[in-house]
Order: structure tokens, then C-alpha cells, then sequence
């Protein structure tokens, strides 16, 4: 077992917000566009054109990207090394670390891949893991009572 943590531990409710705020950001700018990508083209005079929301969801995502290391690296000094020191382990966070170095890495080749099959293949594990991103932080969530003293 491991100690009743100090309530310097937990999450605020700000802290939730920004995490919540930046991972939601990021979450719904994705996902709105894949389906304006892969369900709302547009007819142009020369065949199909992409939709010109796509250019303001990957501006918002960038932003979402940009904020996420900014909480990234408050997140390991301030959640996720306390946590470890204390003793506790949790799988679910865990998971979430796995999951935001693949959306890192593949985010950063997502801008440097070169090649068309590579960029595919790069966008499809980023979109995929991103998603999936969702059942795993309310899996951490749902679960956070139990450590609440
Ligand atoms: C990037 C990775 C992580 C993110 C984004 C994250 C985010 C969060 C959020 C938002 C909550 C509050 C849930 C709620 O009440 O709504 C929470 C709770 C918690 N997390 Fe994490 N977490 C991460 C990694 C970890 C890791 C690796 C550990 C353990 C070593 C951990 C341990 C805990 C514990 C014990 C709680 C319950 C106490 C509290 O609410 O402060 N987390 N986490
Ligand atoms: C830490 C989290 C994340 C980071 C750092 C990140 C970063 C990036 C970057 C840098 C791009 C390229 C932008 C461009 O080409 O203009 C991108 C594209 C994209 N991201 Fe994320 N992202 C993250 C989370 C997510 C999540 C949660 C989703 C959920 C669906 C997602 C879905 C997408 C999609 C659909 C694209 C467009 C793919 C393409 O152009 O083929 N991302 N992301």
C-alpha cells in the first residue's frame, strides 16, 4: 500500500481545467477533422477540393499541440513525479504518458515526413491513438476517487 498522499497532491480544480481545456481542444479540433476531411469535401471547378474549415481546425490543434508541451512539462514535475516518489502506480497514467509520446512523435513527423505512404501511415497511428486518447483519460478519471483521501 502506499501512504495517504499530502492534499498538496491533487489536482485543482484550475489544474483540471487546463488539462481537461488543452486535451479537449485537441481532441475535438481532430476529430472535426477527420470528418471534414473524410465526409465534407467540397466540389471545386477542378474535382474535389478540401473543406476550408480543415485550415482553422489544424490552426486550433496547433495551438491545442503547442499548449500541450507547456502542460506536458507541468504535468511531470507537478502530477506525475510526486505521484512516483509517493509510491503509487497507476496504470491508467501510465497509458496516458505512452499515449501522449506516440501523438508527439508522430504530431512532429506528421510536419517532417516526406513521401506520401510514410505521411499516411504517420496520420493514421496519430489519428487513431488520439482518439482513443478519450477512453483513457476517463478511465484514469473515473478511477481518481479512490486515491482521494
Ligand atoms: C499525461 C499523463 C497524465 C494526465 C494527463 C493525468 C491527468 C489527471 C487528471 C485530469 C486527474 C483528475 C481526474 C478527475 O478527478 O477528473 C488525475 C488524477 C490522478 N492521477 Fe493523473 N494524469 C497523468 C498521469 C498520471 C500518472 C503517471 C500517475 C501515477 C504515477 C497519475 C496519478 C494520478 C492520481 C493518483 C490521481 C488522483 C488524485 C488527483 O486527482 O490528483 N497520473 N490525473
Ligand atoms: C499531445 C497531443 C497532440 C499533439 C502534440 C498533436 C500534434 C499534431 C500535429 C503537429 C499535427 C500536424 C498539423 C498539420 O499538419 O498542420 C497534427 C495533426 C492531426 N492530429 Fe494531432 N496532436 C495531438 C493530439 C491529437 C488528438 C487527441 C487527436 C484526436 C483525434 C489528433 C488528431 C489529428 C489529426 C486528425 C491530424 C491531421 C492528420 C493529417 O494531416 O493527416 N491529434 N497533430
Amino acid at each position: 500500500m502506499h501512504d495517504r498522499p499530502s492534499s498538496r497532491l491533487y489536482l485543482t480544480r484550475r489544474h483540471k481545467c487546463a488539462i481537461y481545456g488543452t486535451i479537449g481542444v485537441l481532441w475535438v479540433s481532430g476529430a472535426a477533422w477527420l470528418v471534414a476531411h473524410y465526409f465534407l469535401r467540397q466540389r471545386g471547378p477542378f474535382g474535389d477540393a478540401p473543406n476550408p474549415a480543415e485550415h482553422w481546425l489544424m490552426m486550433a490543434h496547433g495551438a491545442g499541440a503547442f499548449a500541450s508541451l507547456w502542460l506536458g512539462g507541468w504535468l511531470w514535475r507537478g502530477h506525475v513525479t510526486p505521484w512516483r516518489r509517493n509510491g503509487t502506480r497507476r496504470s491508467s497514467g501510465n497509458v496516458l504518458l505512452w499515449i501522449g509520446a506516440v501523438l508527439i512523435a508522430s504530431g512532429w513527423l506528421l510536419y517532417y515526413a516526406s513521401g506520401e505512404s510514410l505521411r499516411a501511415g504517420v496520420s493514421l497511428l496519430h489519428w487513431s491513438v488520439g482518439l482513443a486518447l478519450a477512453a483513457a483519460m476517463l478511465a484514469h478519471a473515473l478511477r481518481s476517487a479512490r486515491y482521494r483521501g
